[in-house]
């Protein structure tokens, strides 16, 4: 039983095959569409707010034939202390499939290990694999070859996104530069033997970019540390003058939600809608492919 839990669950020829898939997945749409997991009742776990991954993996899951069973993590026993461990074998006695996001990464892999049922990470606090894996399509869909780019994160370079994106780079071999405070960057541990450049001076990391990409300062968990990221993390905003340091055609990408005037200008931002909301409808198509790939192992 494959699942998809992180990044490196993947070898680079699978993300290949996904990234392929995708492109038929868009394509299909609204064609008759193999009904792959027909009388398959699938659950969302979600203990954090979503509002991209839960709307596109519940029509994604109707579209290939399955029913999928929404349980915010607060109304079901998880949220009083129930084991994870104990969930998972009750789920993986009913459901044939779960989509979870919560805090730990530890959890969505015990529940991976114990419900016994194909199990797809919707986001924790350590990886979002599902965004990079979309980030990336929709890089190549409308750019070409992720290898002939230069990515540039800027902003919290600890959090989840940016953390999926050092795997990606690692895995695939492109360039990736992270802008972000000595505090908010990827531990040494991770960038390990990735390539992957790390930089407090944003205008260094930006300049000749070919994608720019940013996320929240404050994660899901993380509003405790609101003031403190604030400051820590001003700078570092894509705005008129980092895009001026960027290839003249620069992209700009935001996994979303945004907020304007801080990791994001609103002139920037609008400015680059369009592919801001192709990289959010693109999580339909990924995650239909990413559940086909899992199906087909
Ligand atoms: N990008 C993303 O995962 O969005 P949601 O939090 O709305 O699901
Ligand atoms: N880093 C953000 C991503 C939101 C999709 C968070 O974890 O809140």
């Amino acid at each position: 039983m494959r699942h998809y839990l992180k990044i490196r669950d993947f070898s680079a020829d699978e993300m290949r095959e996904v990234l392929k898939m995708f492109r038929s997945m868009k394509e299909g749409r609204g064609k008759p569409e193999e009904k792959i997991l027909n009388g398959e009742t699938w659950a969302l776990i979600f203990a954090k707010s979503s509002t991209r991954t839960r709307v596109s993996f519940q029509v994604g899951l109707l579209e290939l034939g399955a029913t999928p069973l929404f349980l915010s993590a607060n109304d079901i026993q998880l949220g009083r202390g129930e084991l994870i461990c104990d969930t998972a074998r009750t789920l993986g006695r009913m459901l044939h499939g779960a989509v979870i996001r919560t805090y730990a990464q530890g959890d969505v892999e015990d529940f991976a290990k114990y419900s016994g049922i194909t199990t797809i990470n919707a986001l924790t606090d350590e990886e979002h694999p599902c965004q990079i894996m979309t980030d990336i399509a929709t890089i190549e869909e409308l750019r070409g070859p992720i290898q002939d780019q230069k990515v540039v994160f800027v902003g919290d370079g600890a959090c989840n996104v940016p953390l999926s994106w050092v795997s990606a780079a690692k895995l695939l071999g492109f360039e990736l530069v992270i802008a972000a405070p000595e505090k908010y960057q990827p531990s040494a541990k991770l960038l390990e033997n990735t390539g992957v450049k790390v930089t407090d001076c944003i205008e260094d990391a930006v300049r000749g970019a070919d994608v720019l990409y940013t996320d929240v300062w404050v994660s899901m968990g993380k509003e405790e540390e609101r003031h403190e990221r604030v400051q820590s993390l001003g700078r570092y905003q894509i705005n008129r003058e980092t895009l001026s340091l960027a290839k003249p055609d620069a992209m700009v990408m935001h996994c979303l939600p945004a907020y304007r005037g801080m990791e994001i200008s609103e002139e920037v931002f609008e400015a680059n809608a369009d592919t801001i909301f192709t990289q959010a409808e693109n999580r339909l198509h990924t995650q239909k492919a990413i559940i086909k790939f899992l199906r087909n192992r």
